[in-house]
């Protein structure tokens, strides 16, 4: 960080986590309005929703469910469901589902409480009042987005996807992260999901934007990864490894929302856009390249994320660790079956123009530790083959 700034670091509303978390949601919705139930077809059909439900019936609390969430979170899809809260006359967001659907959740908010919608927050108008009270309970272990004010929805028809940034106003009152809900997740979605939340931790840890609370944050989600990720996704059923995961993802998401990201999610978004890659898997495949390419400006930091990750780093240069920070990670994604390259992920790569110009373009580039130019990007884009 530049020592001279002066920094706030927002901590996050209340978290509630272990084994059975859920059972605490009636308690913590907090309102006597019509709850707006988000989730998504996978979570339903998982079996997930259900004793959510149930609970609330118990409780007798009214809400109007909104199941149909989509990948990536099409703005088409929110105005959809902003359209059934309005209708319902919801009063509270209460969203069970992976990044998608609490990013969804997130944009129904904003559509509920800006002027001109999330329509008008993609194109920079900006919150003046929090959305409505919302409880996030993630069922993967990676986006962070319970603890963040930023999200991440997807503008079909010009291929983009939109940050919508709220800061505190964008945040949900309570995250509830209970490792019960994994339980039945596809490895291969564990899998990726710990790769964004790796990605959040490192990237979090070495831009322009860092200070120490974040990097708190991120080192101990960088070794909870480390520790607990391989656990996953070898038996997702794992309480231990998964209340360990769900807490690193949303200790990186804590670290990203007070400082921001870097290059490797400049690059993801174009990528995941065009190419409907996941964005686990859209971070995973620039992480090692980007941190690489960042060694030289941020070495000092990646041998502090190479002690997180366990590696002995003594008579070490800072590159030199640094170098074992790469080689570390890619290790870690070739344990849990991520592809690091185009070929092994199937993708006919072909770097575009509107691409590189969108990279050039956001606010992740700036912040970026190292500089870089077009060709930098051209290169970055071409790396992974
Ligand atoms: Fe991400």
């Amino acid at each position: 960080m530049a020592f001279s700034d002066i920094h706030t670091h927002f901590n996050p509303g209340r978290v509630v986590f272990g084994p059975g978390a859920i059972q605490e949601i009636p308690g913590f919705l907090e309102t006597e309005a019509k709850v707006f139930l988000v989730s998504d077809p996978g979570v339903v059909s998982a079996g997930v929703l259900e004793p959510v439900e149930e609970m609330l019936k118990e409780a007798g609390i009214a809400y109007s469910l909104y199941d149909r969430v989509l990948p990536d979170a099409p703005l088409s899809s929110i105005e959809e469901a902003s359209a059934q809260y309005r209708e319902e006359g919801c009063g509270a967001l209460l969203v069970v589902g992976g990044g998608s659907a609490i990013d969804s959740a997130k944009a129904v908010g904003v559509d509920v409480t800006l002027e001109g919608g999330a329509a008008a927050a993609a194109t920079g108008a900006e919150l003046t009042g929090p959305i409505p009270p919302m409880v996030a309970v993630p069922t993967t272990a990676g986006t962070g987005s319970e603890v963040t004010g930023v999200a991440v929805v997807a503008d079909e028809a010009n291929k983009i996807k939109i940050v919508l940034r709220g800061g505190e106003l964008l945040k949900p009152k309570t995250a509830i992260l209970d490792p019960e809900l994994l339980a039945n997740l596809p490895p291969k979605v564990a899998a990726e999901t710990g790769a964004d939340a790796l990605s959040h931790a490192l990237e979090a840890l070495v831009n322009r934007n860092r200070q120490p609370f974040a990097e708190a944050h991120a080192l101990h989600a960088i070794r909870l990864i480390f520790e607990n990720l391989r656990a996953l996704v070898g038996d997702p059923s794992n309480l231990e490894a998964g209340v360990n995961m769900l807490a690193a993802s949303t200790l990186a998401g804590q670290a990203f929302a007070n400082v921001g990201l870097g290059l490797t999610h400049s690059l993801a978004h174009p990528l995941g856009a065009h190419h409907h890659v996941s964005h686990g898997l859209a971070c995973a495949i620039y992480l090692p390249v980007v941190m690489e390419f960042n060694s030289l400006a941020a070495a000092g930091a990646y041998r502090r994320a190479a002690q997180a990750m366990g590696l002995e780093v003594g008579g070490l240069t800072d590159m030199e660790a640094a170098g074992a920070a790469v080689l570390a990670v890619e290790e870690l994604f070739e344990d849990v079956g991520i592809p690091l390259s185009y070929q092994e992920l199937g993708v006919e790569f072909q770097v575009t123009d509107e691409m590189i110009e969108e990279v050039l373009g956001v606010p992740t580039r700036a912040i970026n530790p190292r500089v870089s130019t077009r060709e930098d990007i051209v290169a970055l884009f071409n790396a992974p083959r």
